[in-house]
């Protein structure tokens, strides 16, 4: 028995199953690493359902659902009869009719919950517009855990705090890990009240926390999801971490995107020991195979 059917927000998790989910991540690291591939899901099919962009999250469940021996099928939007009028909850009945997991992302803060509640087979939540993304969070934890420290780690959440969802799933689980949160941001990005009202987080200038901290979060100013163009004009480009402005970093501080980065990020700042996105990245294939195998009902042989 796996020990949760959906994934939707990082709400549905413990503390342990966190933990336990990290942990089957490291089992999994050396299969990711190695590029090789086991066969405990062989026989099972993952569809991908994307209404809205995606290259690393996507990919990244393929390869992982890959390398444990299942199949995958992709649909975007454009291919989606919902161009043809159809609702979300008639794809969601006929799709979990022919695969074994749904991974779905879409614009519609909720949709993944209301997917849940028309699918036969576990719904993971790859991002509802503003609202969540918890595998992003359990691999940003992953990432913490294996590059810096978990457990009551300093970080600073940089950028847009008010759209990002990646933000919005992992304050709640930093909080599990009684983390010193720092909040950057300009004010009009900052973190939905009802978060704030929920997290215990500072505001600080982005030079005070960069001498402070243990990892910086650094988020995309996302433009798509600005009612107002005029709006985001006003902070687009807020804030960019250039190698000048590290020169106070600790030694040990880990800079991490959940990526696409646009200009938050200079690209001299790559080749640095702090940058550490990439990598990131790269985790997201053990922490979503991780997950995967524990939705997924199999058979030990
Ligand atoms: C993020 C997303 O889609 O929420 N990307 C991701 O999944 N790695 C962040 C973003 O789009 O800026």
């Amino acid at each position: 028995m796996s020990r949760f059917k959906h994934l939707i927000s990082i709400d549905d998790l413990t503390k342990e199953d966190i933990d336990y989910l990290l942990s089957k991540a490291d089992s999994f690291l050396p299969i990711a690493e190695e590029k090789r591939k086991l066969k405990i899901l062989e026989g099972k099919i993952l569809a991908n359902l994307f209404f809205e962009p995606s290259t690393r999250t996507r990919m990244s469940f393929e390869t992982a659902m890959r390398r444990l021996g299942g199949d995958v099928i992709n649909m975007t939007s454009q291919e989606a009869s919902i161009v043809k009028g159809e609702t979300l909850a008639d794809t969601i009945r006929v799709v979990s009719k022919y695969v074994d997991v749904i991974v779905i992302r879409h614009s519609l803060e909720g949709a993944a919950r209301f997917a849940a509640e028309n699918s036969d087979v576990p719904i993971i939540n790859a991002g509802d517009g503003a609202g969540q993304h918890p595998t992003q969070t359990l691999l940003d934890l992953y990432t913490l855990k294996r590059e810096s420290k978990l457990d009551g780690v300093k970080i600073a959440l940089v950028g847009d705090l008010k759209y990002s969802r990646t933000v919005h799933s992992l304050v709640k689980a930093l909080m599990l890990y009684k983390a010193k949160i720092y909040l950057v941001c300009p004010d009009s990005l900052m973190l939905p009240e009802e978060l704030l009202e929920e997290v215990r987080a500072e505001r600080v200038e982005i030079e005070d926390a960069i001498s402070e901290v243990d990892a910086l979060y650094v988020t995309r100013i996302q433009k798509e999801r600005f009612p107002d163009e005029e709006e985001y004009k006003k902070v687009a480009g807020s804030y960019t971490i250039t190698s000048s402005l590290l020169e106070n970093a600790k030694e040990d501080l880990i800079i991490m995107h959940p990526l696409p980065r646009v200009d938050e990020i200079a690209v001299e700042v790559d080749n640095s020991k702090h940058a550490i996105y990439f990598k990131q990245a790269f985790y997201g294939v053990p922490v979503r195979m991780a997950i995967l195998s524990e939705v997924i009902e199999w058979k030990r042989d």
